[in-house]
């Protein structure tokens, strides 16, 4: 085998491992779920983790705690209950698969250990499952995301370029696997995602302090170049919602239960839901707006109040399913997306004025 620096990487592992792992004994972050760890709390933890910064996900992991503590509380909960402690989270598809998990696992005859077992249940993609099974069961598989790809594409000054952050994370498993040692792997992957967090950073790394910076072969010449991944295509969106209000109740549209995003959320309408043209909505007076940003669409959404008048519904066309007249005084025990909360509140507190 020519020599590379992944081949060099490999060669040195037990001292990586060793500097890494001393590192994180002394350093990790205490966090909610490394205390008092249990299979239930890495699981829901890891599930919150997705695509969810540890900051945000904190206080959810504490309320979900008090509210359900164990397995079997989550497979007894209705759906709304999950939902209602999910708000706010994003990418709410998590909760509902956290919750069919929760009641999968009570079916079966065993809890599964392997990572392979892991991922036939819903919602378990393989750093998921690397993730709980290294922490809980000791198996030696490792978390691969893009912390672990920044990380290790800068240790090997990676020259590769790749498409998207799922290819590098593809093309660096077998060396990510490599570097995982048998006897605390749980650790080691915890270690690789703190060192991503606090030290290997995206912008600005602080490899004065890094634990394995004599291991890196991007210090000298500049980590910030690594890794190489062909820029996202973003995709502009723009969607025009309904402020609409009879009787002090507003109308929200609440996806169907199957549906595969938002399943049994509610929303603020949009001018298609109520059978309208948005060039017509777009006219009536706006009363918030913003931008956000989910996966690769950038999604302008304003929000316009228009009049109810049953009557002048554009002839012939019905209302989507779905629509729901939701009284002010229920609003906040129905479970409302993050941003459509905070645009209800905002609304409200503007008219109160
Ligand atoms: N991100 C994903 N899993 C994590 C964990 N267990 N600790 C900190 N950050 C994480």
């Amino acid at each position: 085998m020519p020599e590379t620096a992944a081949s060099r990487l490999i060669a040195r592992k037990g001292a990586f491992r060793d500097a890494l792992l001393g590192w994180y004994r002394r350093n990790a972050r205490d966090l909610p779920w490394r205390r008092l760890p249990s299979l239930y709390r890495t699981v829901v933890s890891e599930f919150m983790l997705q695509q969810t910064r540890v900051g945000t996900v904190i206080p959810y992991f504490l309320r979900w705690m008090d509210a359900l503590p164990d397995f079997a509380a989550l497979a007894a909960a209705p759906e709304e209950r999950v939902l209602k402690l999910w708000e706010g989270l994003g990418y709410y598809s998590r909760s509902r698969n956290l919750h069919r998990l929760a009641r999968e696992l009570a079916a079966l005859p065993e809890i599964p250990r392997s990572p392979e077992a892991w991922r036939r249940l819903p919602g378990v993609g393989p750093y998921t499952a690397a993730a709980i099974t290294s922490i809980s069961f000791g198996e030696p598989s490792a978390c691969v995301d893009g912390n672990v790809v920044r990380i290790l594409t800068r240790l090997t000054a990676d020259p590769a370029r790749y498409r998207d952050s799922a290819g590098a994370a593809k093309a660096l498993a077998p060396l990510a696997g490599q570097l995982v040692p048998a006897g605390s792997p749980g650790d080691h992957n915890q270690a690789m995602m703190e060192l991503g967090a606090t030290i290997c950073l995206r912008r600005k790394p602080l490899c004065r302090v890094c634990p394995v910076r004599t291991f890196c072969e991007a210090r000298k010449t500049g980590p910030e170049a690594y890794p190489r991944i062909a820029p996202k295509i973003i995709e502009r969106r723009s969607i025009v919602r309904a402020w609409c209000v009879r009787r002090s109740a507003l109308l929200l549209h609440r996806a169907a239960a199957g549906a595969r995003r938002l399943a049994g959320l509610h929303e603020l309408p949009t001018a298609e839901q109520l059978g309208l043209a948005e060039s017509v909505v777009r006219k009536r007076p706006l009363l918030a707006k913003r931008t956000r940003s989910i996966t690769r669409f950038r999604i302008a959404e304003s929000v316009h109040a228009v009049a109810f008048k049953e009557e002048s519904r554009p002839g012939g066309r019905t209302w989507a399913g779905g629509l729901v007249w939701v009284p002010f005084d229920k609003i906040d025990s129905i479970a409302l997306s993050g941003p459509h909360r905070r645009w209800v509140k905002e609304i409200l507190a503007l008219q109160a004025v």
